[in-house]
């Protein structure tokens, strides 16, 4: 299979939510990283059909995926950002009723409820209304239903929100045992979710994919660039403060060990390390958050830090993680029903004979 995206954009209110975009994705799993508003839930919504282009297209092994209609969503499986649910279904009433909508017969889905069911984890709680589940249990249920229909192309929009370690790796196994002759796409603000999984990972900033490729590959730009260092811990805020700082670790010893990305070495001590994927992309995030801006503008150099440290540089300590809970109840089935028509509408199993190519 080929998903080809070209000179996609997408605009709202005269501005670019994806601008230009040129990719081509074949099977394997692919990590969407970018910073909040990047443009990943856009660019994923128009994967699905949901959104129509302002201009350029996506085409699936060369066909327009508009002209394909149900037989593109056919293929589809899809986890939106802020899953709809009905509280007073049970999770495995819930499974059946959107295989219902899939078109799955009442034997497949069955069988396919119960043992995604059991993939997620939510064997046990397959009889639980899903009002009484956590946030973790219900961001499952959501992952299950975007694979009921066994899609060839499965697009996740930030599907870790809300789960623990334990349930990270569950998911990952799960992705990776799925994804062998598919297309998995998915979004994420948890760097480590992707490192492990992701072939290549797509990293989007303004629109605009900045970087495509493998994790070793992206990170080559900060080759020479990321360093470790370690001071008392009650000038570390100041550190952090004047550099890009892409981690902070406390120690025992009363010592703060920061690793920053400068250009050239932002203490005396400090030694130079490999990138890795997080230094990338939160080096990214706090360009698009407007912080400190070029590689090249950096604080120079150990000779340099008395006076860097003594200017105002606004910080932000945190990456800006979407704090917004991916769930919401819906009151009706009607609601529901609109609702789950998104993620279905490219969802939906239609029998096609001679159809898509791989
Ligand atoms: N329906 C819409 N109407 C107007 N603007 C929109 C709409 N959908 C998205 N946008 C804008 O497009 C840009 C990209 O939004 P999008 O939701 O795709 O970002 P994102 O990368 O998914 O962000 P997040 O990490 O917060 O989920 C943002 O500036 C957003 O405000
Ligand atoms: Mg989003």
């Amino acid at each position: 299979m080929e998903l080809k995206i070209i000179r996609l954009t997408k605009t709202f209110d005269s501005k670019n939510a994806v601008d230009d975009l040129m990719l081509t994705l074949s099977n394997g799993v692919y990590g969407l990283l970018g910073a909040n508003g990047a443009g990943k839930t856009t660019l994923m919504r128009l994967l699905c059909g949901l959104q129509r282009p302002t201009s350029g297209k996506i085409t699936l092994n060369g066909k327009n995926i508009t002209g394909l209609g149900e037989r593109y969503q056919s293929l589809l499986g899809y986890l939106p950002q802020h899953f709809g649910y009905y509280p007073d279904f049970t999770a495995y009433e819930f499974l059946l009723y959107i295989s219902a909508l899939k078109g799955l017969s009442d034997t497949a889905a069955k069988k396919k409820s119960a043992a995604l069911l059991e993939a997620v984890g939510l064997a046990a709680e397959r009889k639980h209304k899903i009002k009484t589940f956590s946030g973790g249990m219900k961001q499952r249920l959501g992952i299950a239903q975007a694979m009921l229909n066994d899609p060839r192309i499965l697009i996740l929009d930030e599907p870790t929100a809300g789960l623990d370690p334990k349930e990270r790796v569950r998911f990952r196994n799960l992705i990776s045992a799925f994804a062998r002759d598919r297309i998995v796409i998915l979004s994420t603000h948890i760097v480590s979710d992707v490192e492990y999984i992701a072939e290549d990972i797509i990293l989007m900033k303004s629109g605009q994919i900045i970087h495509f490729g493998k994790p070793q590959e992206i990170t080559a730009e900060l080759n020479g660039q990321v360093w470790e260092f370690a001071v008392p811990a009650a000038q570390a805020e100041r550190y952090a403060a004047a550099f890009d700082t892409s981690n902070l670790r406390h120690t025992d010893s009363g010592k703060t060990v920061l690793r920053v990305i400068a250009d050239r070495p932002p203490a005396a001590h400090a030694i130079q390390v490999p990138p890795n994927l997080e230094d990338l992309y939160l080096f990214y995030s706090r360009e698009a958050a407007g912080q400190s801006t070029m590689l090249t503008q950096r604080f120079r150099g150990a000779a340099d830090q008395a006076d860097m440290l003594t200017q105002k540089l606004t910080h932000k300590s945190e990456d800006d993680a979407d704090q917004q809970h991916p769930f919401r109840t819906i009151r009706s089935r009607t609601e529901m029903e609109r609702k789950i028509n998104d993620h279905t509408n490219c969802n939906r199993i239609m029998n096609h004979e001679g159809g898509i190519k791989e």
